[in-house]
C-alpha cells in the first residue's frame, strides 16, 4: 500500500528519496511523487506507473534540495492519475504525503470548500493539507497546526509535511498506519518501513500511535497524542542487508521460496530441544499454556490459511476447541468468548489494518491473553500483543507470501505442541513431534528438488483460465493457499474445495478444460481421496496430482504426477506447500505477469 519517505540532510536528498521509493515498490502502488524544499520554494514531480517514470522526470528536470518528502500511492479515493498522486499542496506553501484513509474526508472537504479552498484531486488526502493550511491562520507554527489538524481526522494515517521557507524541519505523524524514524549523523529520515532507509541508516525509532515528530538535521522531537515530549528508544536493524537483494534469482518470490529450508531452521532455533518444545520461546510469561482451554485465531489471506491448518493441529494434539476467522469479519461482529481463551493473531507484516483492529477489539473482550505470530519484530502487532512468537523468516519482498507462510506453520506447530503438552500429550509423542520438526528443513529442501519438473508442468497451465484445487484435512487449507497463490500472481481464476465437497457442486465444472490440482497425502484419507479422483477422471478432467510415491499414484492417462517427499503426516501441509508455490511461480513466469508486484495488490494492507 502507500509508502512514505522523508529526509532532511546537509546533502541533496532527491536520490535518497527516490532510492527509498524504489525500496518501497514491493508494497504495491500505482503512482509516485516527490516534493523537494530549497531556498526558492517547494517543487515536485509526480508520475503514474512505476518509480522509473518518476526517475525519468528527474533526468529531464532535476530537483535539488536538502529536505523533501516522497510517496508511492496505492489508489483508494480517485484513480491512479498524476493529479491524484502525492504530494498534495495547499497553494505553494505546504506539501503533504499520506498513507491511510481519512474516513470523514467528505464533510471536511465541504467545510474547506466553503472557506474558499480549491481541490485539485479526488483524494481524501488533499483535505489534510488544506486543514493544516487553515489551522496556520490562527496557529502559524507548523508543528502546532499539524497537532490541531490531527484531532479533526477520523481514520488511519501516516503523514509527512513540508513548508515553504522552512528548510530546517519537516513534520511527520502516525495514527493507525506505520511510520518509522531513521536516525543518521546530521541527517534524519522517516519512512513507512525500515527497508526504505537501509541505504542511509540502520538505526530506527518506532513511533507509537498518535505520535507527531519534528524532524531536523540535528535530531528528532517526538510528541505523543497528548502533545507531551517523549523519549523513544533507538533500535538497530539487525538483518543482513542482503536480505533485500534478489541475489542470483530473477524474482524475489523465487529467492524467498528457496530460502525456506534456511528460515524454517531459523524459526526452530532456540524453540525446541532434542525432545521438547522450549516454552521459554513465548517469553517470560508462558504460564498461559497451562491455563488455555480454547483458542481463537484471527488473520487475513495467507496468514488465515496458516491458522486453518493450526485448527486441525490444536484440536488433534491438544484436544481443545479452536476457531479460525478472517479479521475483517471478526472485527465487525459480536464475538462470544469462552473462559480462558487464547487470542492468537497471525501476520507476516504485523501492520494489516483488519488484524490490528481485531486485536484491539479482542483486548476488550476478556481473553486469557493475546499472542502474535509475526515476521516483523518492530511491527505494531508485535508491540500491541501481550506475547509474541517471531517467525524469523527475514524480510519478505514478493507480494505473494511464501516463506512467511511456511514459517508461520512452523511456529504454529511449535505452539500447538506446547499447548498439547499441558493437555496430556505424552513425552514420547512430544519427542516424536519435535523430531519431525527437526527434520522439516531437510524435507523442504527435498521438495524443492522437483523445481525443474514443476516448471514443465507449469507450461501446460499457461493457456488455462480456471483451476480447481482439492484437499482433505490439513490439505484443504493448503489447497486454498495454492489457489490463492495461483490467482494472485498468474491471474488464473482458481478455487479450492475440500475434496469431499466435489459432488455437492463443483463437479459440474469438471471437463477436459478444467485442471484439477489434487493434494494427496499418505494418511488415512488416501482411499477416500482416490475415490474423489476417480470421479474427476470419469468426467475427462485433467488431474495434477501431488503425492508421495507410497500412495501408488503415478503418471498415467489423465494424471500428471508430481512427487512430494514422504514425511510424517504432521508435516504434510508444510511440505505440500512447496510444489504449489513453485507451480504458481512458473505459471506466472510463462504468462509474463509481474511476479513480485502483481496488479492491484499490496504487500502490507494497512487500510481496510
Ligand atoms: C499472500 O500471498 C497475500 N499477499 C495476502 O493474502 C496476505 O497474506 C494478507 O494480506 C495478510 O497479510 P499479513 O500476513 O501481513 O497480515
Amino acid at each position: 500500500m502507500c509508502g512514505i519517505v522523508g529526509a532532511i540532510a546537509r546533502r541533496n536528498v532527491s536520490k535518497i528519496l527516490i532510492e527509498g521509493l524504489s525500496r518501497l515498490e514491493y508494497r504495491g502502488y500505482d503512482s509516485s511523487g516527490v516534493a523537494i524544499n530549497n531556498e526558492e520554494g517547494v517543487y515536485s514531480h509526480r508520475a503514474v506507473g512505476k518509480v522509473q517514470a518518476l526517475k525519468d522526470k528527474f533526468e529531464v528536470q532535476p530537483l535539488d534540495g536538502k529536505m523533501g518528502i516522497a510517496h508511492t500511492r496505492w489508489a483508494t479515493h480517485g484513480k491512479p492519475t498524476e493529479a491524484n498522486a502525492h504530494p498534495h499542496f495547499s497553494g505553494d506553501d505546504l506539501a503533504l504525503v499520506h498513507n491511510g484513509i481519512i474516513e470523514n474526508h467528505e464533510p471536511l472537504r465541504r467545510e474547506l470548500k466553503d472557506k474558499g479552498y480549491e481541490f485539485k484531486s479526488e483524494t481524501d488526502t488533499e483535505v489534510i493539507v488544506h486543514l493544516i493550511h487553515d489551522a496556520m491562520k490562527t496557529q502559524p507554527d507548523l508543528l502546532k497546526a499539524v497537532q490541531v489538524t490531527l484531532t479533526k481526522l477520523h481514520g488511519a494515517f501516516a503523514i509527512g509535511v513540508v513548508q515553504k521557507d522552512d528548510n530546517d524541519r519537516f513534520i511527520a505523524a502516525r495514527k493507525g498506519s506505520p511510520l518509522v524514524v531513521g536516525v543518521g549523523i546530521e541527517e534524519n529520515f522517516v519512512a513507512s518501513d525500515q527497508l526504505a532507509l537501509l541505504h542511509v541508516t540502520d538505526q530506527f525509532i518506532f513511533l507509537e500511535e498518535g505520535d507527531v515528530v519534528e524532524v531536523s538535521r540535528d535530531g528528532v522531537s517526538i510528541y505523543d497524542a497528548k502533545g507531551d515530549l517523549q523519549e523513544r528508544p533507538i533500535s538497530v536493524f539487525n538483518h543482513n542487508i542482503d536480505a533485500t537483494d534478489k541475489g542470483e534469482f530473477r524474482h524475489y518470490m523465487m529467492k524467498e521460496i528457496y530460502e525456506q529450508p534456511k528460515v524454517i531452521s531459523a524459526c526452530l532455533e532456540g524453540r525446541i530441544s532434542e525432545s521438547k518444545v522450549l516454552t521459554s520461546c513465548f517469553g517470560a510469561d508462558s504460564a498461559f499454556l497451562k491455563e488455555v482451554e480454547n483458542v481463537h485465531i484471527v488473520a487475513c489471506g495467507t496468514s488465515y490459511h496458516a491458522g486453518m491448518v493450526a485448527k486441525y493441529w490444536i484440536e488433534d494434539l491438544a484436544g481443545i476447541p479452536c476457531s479460525v476467522e478472517v479479521a475483517s469479519e471478526y472485527r465487525y461482529r459480536k464475538v462470544a468468548v469462552p473462559k480462558k481463551t487464547l487470542f492468537l493473531t497471525l501476520s507476516q507484516s504485523g501492520e494489516t489494518a483488519d488484524t490490528l483492529a481485531a486485536l484491539r477489539m479482542a483486548k476488550e473482550l476478556g481473553y486469557l491473553t493475546t499472542l502474535a505470530i509475526c515476521n516483523v519484530p518492530s511491527s505494531t502487532l508485535v508491540r500491541e500483543s501481550a506475547l509474541t512468537l517471531l517467525t524469523n523468516a527475514g524480510p519478505e519482498i514478493g507480494v505473494a507470501s511464501t516463506k512467511a507462510f511456511t514459517t508461520q506453520l512452523t511456529a504454529l506447530l511449535i505452539t500447538s505442541v506446547a499447548i498439547a503438552v499441558e493437555n496430556g500429550l505424552s513425552a514420547e509423542k512430544e519427542k516424536a513431534l519435535v523430531q519431525a520438526l527437526r527434520s522439516l528443513p531437510a524435507h523442504v529442501n527435498d521438495a524443492l528438488l522437483q523445481d525443474a519438473h514443476i516448471k514443465e508442468v507449469a507450461d501446460r497451465f499457461a493457456n488455462k483460465h480456471n483451476a480447481l484445487f482439492l484437499g482433505r484435512g490439513t490439505m484443504y487449507p493448503i489447497a486454498l493457499e495454492g489457489s490463492l497463490k495461483l490467482k494472485e500472481i498468474s491471474y488464473i481464476h482458481a478455487e479450492a474445495y475440500p475434496a469431499g465437497e466435489l459432488k455437492h457442486g463443483p463437479l459440474a465444472l469438471v471437463d477436459e478444460d478444467m485442471p484439477i490440482i489434487a493434494l494427496v497425502p499418505h494418511n488415512d484419507m488416501l482411499d477416500k481421496l482416490k475415490s474423489n479422483l476417480q470421479e474427476v477422471a470419469a468426467r475427462g478432467g485433467e488431474l495434477y496430482v501431488f503425492a508421495d510415491k507410497d500412495t501408488d499414484l503415478n503418471n498415467e492417462e489423465n494424471i500428471i504426477f508430481t512427487e512430494v517427499p514422504k514425511v510424517d503426516s504432521i508435516l504434510e501441509p508444510i511440505v505440500h506447500t512447496i510444489p504449489l508455490q513453485l507451480l504458481s511461480y512458473h505459471v506466472a513466469v510463462v504468462k509474463g505477469t509481474d511476479v513480485d508486484q502483481p496488479r492491484n495488490l499490496a504487500k502490507s494492507v494497512t487500510v481496510e
